[in-house]
């Protein structure tokens, strides 16, 4: 008994010890006192006690044996989880007595809470990608409409009238429909590489950040220093597809609250992840204020493609300090799902 790595135990029916092993006197027993004779009241704090009193109370009384999770606080104090089976005992002359048997599984416990947050977490997370697809979907939907489908309903009038026109005025409609038709293949164009740049697909992140970059500065006049080292190569679909919408909503956030003329960006390959860095000096935030304000940003969205490659984003910003947002994606794809995932939302 006494070298069982599970406790052991006896009390009569009035709580008092009158047998436990050497493992379960190491594990709660000041060395210097003795805890046979004692009651569990007068060893464990009121509401342990209670509880272990209860189930005591019940074996006694049912004489069955029982399983029971129970908390009960080892020497140092800290409430640990315990397995415990309690079975009924008889002497010679018939006193009935409690034995009981426990192990401890607090280290279960806790894996098991990880695991249940975690899973909370994937739900919670696959809930936010289909808002995100839903969203996305209603935004595409209303881009059509807007862009392509004007340009249409103008085009199609055109023709319209153009049925019932003659000589110059014939030639003057026709010019006008191919000007509309010119417009809206522009449109078209402009529309999917906004959505999904081919050129990531085809040509990789180098030539596609290039064009955004490009088509960033025409539109907000704000220039992009860019920096770039190791991107020669192709990296695997998800880091690319991350890599580019990161850098997309990093520099759009820079257009759109930091007030700034120039705007730093700095991607690299370290030793197996891609670093992605989007510096700027302009206003720069409270990041603090971000976690309680509704997680449904495009900053938030960042984090969570962070999090889906068990990769690494830091936010740095103080209110004039300008922002930095550094983002790091494992090149390779993890071999399990242990890999831990920190992420880091600092002030400046
Ligand atoms: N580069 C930046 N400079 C200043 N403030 C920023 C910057 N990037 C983000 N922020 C702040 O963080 C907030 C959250 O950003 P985000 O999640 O992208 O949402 P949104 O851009 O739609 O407001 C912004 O509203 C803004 O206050
Ligand atoms: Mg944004």
């Amino acid at each position: 008994m006494d070298n069982n790595p599970a406790v052991a135990f006896m009390r009569d029916p009035e709580g008092r010890y009158v047998y436990f092993n050497r493992t379960h006197q190491l594990l709660f027993q000041e060395p210097s006192a003795s805890w046979l004779g004692k009651t569990i009241c007068e060893v464990f704090p009121a509401q342990t006690a209670a509880e272990l009193a209860a189930h005591d109370a019940e074996v006694l009384a049912t004489g069955l044996v029982m399983r029971a999770e129970e908390k009960v606080p080892a020497r140092d104090g800290i409430l640990r989880d315990w397995l415990a089976f309690k079975f009924p005992l008889q002497d010679a002359v018939g006193r009935r007595f409690l034995g009981g048997v426990a192990v401890d599984i607090t280290d279960r416990k806790l894996a098991e809470r990880a695991l249940r947050e975690s899973e909370e977490r994937l739900q919670a997370l696959s809930r936010r990608l289909l808002e995100v697809q839903e969203a996305e979907r209603r935004s595409f939907a209303r881009e059509l409409h807007d862009e392509i489908g004007q340009a249409l309903t103008g085009l199609s009038l055109v023709l319209k009238t153009s049925a019932l026109a003659h000589g110059e005025d014939l030639s003057a409609r026709l010019r006008e429909a191919q000007a509309l038709v010119k417009e809206l293949m522009a449109k078209a164009r402009d529309l999917s590489l906004r959505w999904r740049p081919t050129m990531l697909d085809d040509l990789g992140l180098l030539p596609a950040l290039l064009w955004l970059i490009d088509r960033y500065t025409a539109q907000t006049s704000i220039s992009v220093q860019f920096e770039h080292r190791g991107l020669e190569q192709r990296f695997r679909q998800q880091v690319e597809t991350a890599a580019y919408r990161i850098v997309q909503e990093g520099l759009t956030n820079v257009a759109r609250h930091a007030g700034v003329a120039t705007a730093a960006l700095r991607v690299w390959l370290g030793t197996d992840v891609l670093c992605i860095q989007i510096e700027d000096q302009g206003a720069g935030f409270e990041v603090k204020l971000l976690h309680s304000s509704a997680r449904s940003g495009g900053l938030s969205g960042m984090q969570e493609r962070v999090h889906l490659l068990r990769g690494r984003l830091v936010l740095e910003s103080a209110p004039g300090r300008g922002t930095r947002l550094t983002a790091q994606l494992p090149v390779q794809e993890a071999e399990n799902g242990e890999r831990h995932v920190t992420d880091h939302f600092a002030g400046r």
